[in-house]
């Protein structure tokens, strides 16, 4: 009896615990909450706890929408705040999570100068050595010139910190950094492993690949039987990840060197 109460209650804590895990834009994620003026000179944030929920080093910009760099507009993508990263300047923020599960961080970036930019995001506590991603950024042309990057992690801990870093350090001009928006956790159900199926006559298959992040592949086999002169040989992707208003590029397996062989002794062939 005494045991079963134990339980029932720890599940309710735990209960409440995952509810207040963060899915969806992180506490002021979108950069809606800004520094006090006094914290600020011209754009540039002067205090390190100055943005509600972040802690910032180096070379950061509170910038609006509308304001103007040269000529250039800037637009932000969600609400009217964003900030810049300059030089060797990093945005960071504790999240509770759940211990062991896998989560997805997503942002929008923009490019506002004509130079290579890269960013590093790493999630700390992290078991895994070396366990931090350099993500280039590209200009992928979106409609509003902002891109959404995501990198997903286990949580090693049931807090842990998120940091946004850009380790570029010497370049003209300070202010030549990524814009950064709409910084948000996303609950992964498993972690996701594409799996292609593939039909021909009246045979199917499914061909899992587990991506370790570092290239690969894998060589895979089907025997069919052709049930008429002319079969169909179709191959299907059934995870596949693209951003939410359906636009962007698809993420999936690629397919390569599709050999089509006749046999006369499938059990052969299998053995
Ligand atoms: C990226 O960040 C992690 C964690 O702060 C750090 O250990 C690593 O050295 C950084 N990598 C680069 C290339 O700056
Ligand atoms: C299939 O091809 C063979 C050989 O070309 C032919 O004799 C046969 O009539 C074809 N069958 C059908 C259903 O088209």
């Amino acid at each position: 009896m005494y045991r079963a109460t134990v339980l029932l209650v720890t599940l309710c804590i735990t209960s409440q615990v995952a509810s207040s895990v963060a899915d969806g834009l992180l506490p002021n994620g979108d950069f809606e909450q800004g520094p006090k003026p006094s914290e600020m000179k011209g754009t540039v944030v002067t205090a390190k706890n100055a943005i509600p929920n972040w802690e910032i080093s180096g070379f950061i910009e509170y910038i609006k929408s509308g304001d103007k760099q040269g000529d250039m507009v800037l637009v932000v993508p969600a609400g009217a705040y964003a900030v810049r990263l300059g030089n060797d300047a990093s945005i960071k923020q504790r999240v509770k999570v759940t211990q062991g599960l896998f989560y997805s961080l997503t942002f929008n970036v923009a490019r506002t100068c004509a130079q290579e930019e890269k960013l590093n995001v790493s999630v700390s506590p992290n078991s895994e050595p070396r366990d931090w991603g350099i993500l280039p950024m590209q200009t992928m042309y979106s409609s509003n010139g902002w891109d959404t990057y995501a990198w997903a992690f286990q949580a090693d801990g049931p807090e842990v910190e998120i940091s946004i870093h850009n380790p570029a350090v010497e370049k003209e001009d300070a202010a030549c950094g990524p814009l950064i928006d709409s910084v948000a956790l996303k609950l992964l159900s498993n972690p996701k492993r594409p799996k292609v199926e593939v039909y021909a006559g009246k045979d199917r298959t499914q061909v899992p690949y587990e991506s370790n992040g570092k290239g690969g592949f894998k060589h895979a086999k089907f025997v069919f039987k052709a049930i008429s002169n002319h079969t169909r040989i179709t191959f299907l992707s059934s995870f596949y990840t693209m951003k939410s208003d359906h636009s962007g590029s698809l993420c999936g397996p690629v397919l390569d060197d599709v050999k089509l062989v006749s046999v006369r002794n499938p059990r052969r062939l299998l053995a």
